[in-house]
């Protein structure tokens, strides 16, 4: 049985790994091993996670987590951007436990927090372009693309573009 809440410390080293084995299966294929690193290292490293599930604030509304057996099996964060606009930040899995329905379960505790406690009538997220891991699962979920930009992660001059994705509340 999948069990979604809002994560504690006691889940920082179960989400720190959903992260990077995930962020590692979505994109290895496309990016340097350097890249990845550099990107897990700076995101997905313990201490950062252990203040973003003690620190929590409208523009970030923690992490939830997806847990079976008390282990973590997915992990999702996000914050309001605007007045009344809400934002994926991050959203990730074991890599095995794809298209089960987690994700799906996921995103809805995000979307609750974010309609209930903070208002959201929209809700972004930017995916990777070639993010042929997510972009389905986005679509599937109503939301539609919007414009494309730049992605902010540069690793001498390696560098992503993302598309905007957007659905009404
Ligand atoms: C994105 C992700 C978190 C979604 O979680 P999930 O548990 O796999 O997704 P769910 O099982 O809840 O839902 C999958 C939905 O996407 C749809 N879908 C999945 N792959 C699809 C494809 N190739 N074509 C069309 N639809 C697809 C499914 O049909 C399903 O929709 P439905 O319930 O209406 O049938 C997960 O797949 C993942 O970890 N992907 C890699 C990491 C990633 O890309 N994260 C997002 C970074 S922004």
């Amino acid at each position: 049985m999948i069990h979604i809440t809002l994560a504690n410390p006691d889940h920082v080293a179960g989400i720190s790994k959903v992260c990077s084995d995930g962020y590692w299966a979505t994109h290895s294929e496309t990016r340097s091993e350097k890249y990845i690193q550099g990107v897990i290292e700076e995101f997905y490293n313990h201490e950062r996670i252990l203040k973003e599930v003690s620190e929590m604030s409208r523009d970030w509304g923690g992490y939830f987590v997806a847990l079976e057996d008390g282990e973590v099996v997915g992990a999702i964060g996000g914050g309001m951007i605007g007045e009344d606009i809400g934002e994926v930040f991050v959203l990730y899995l074991n890599p095995d436990r794809r298209n089960e329905g987690i994700g799906t379960k996921l995103l809805d505790a995000l979307t609750k927090q974010q309609k209930e406690q903070f208002n959201a009538t929209e809700q972004w997220v930017s995916v990777a372009k070639e993010n042929q891991k997510g972009i389905p699962f986005y679509e599937a979920r109503g939301f539609v693309v919007q414009h494309e930009r730049p992605g902010y992660h540069d690793v001498e001059g390696e560098r992503f573009p993302v598309l905007r994705y957007y659905r009404k509340l």
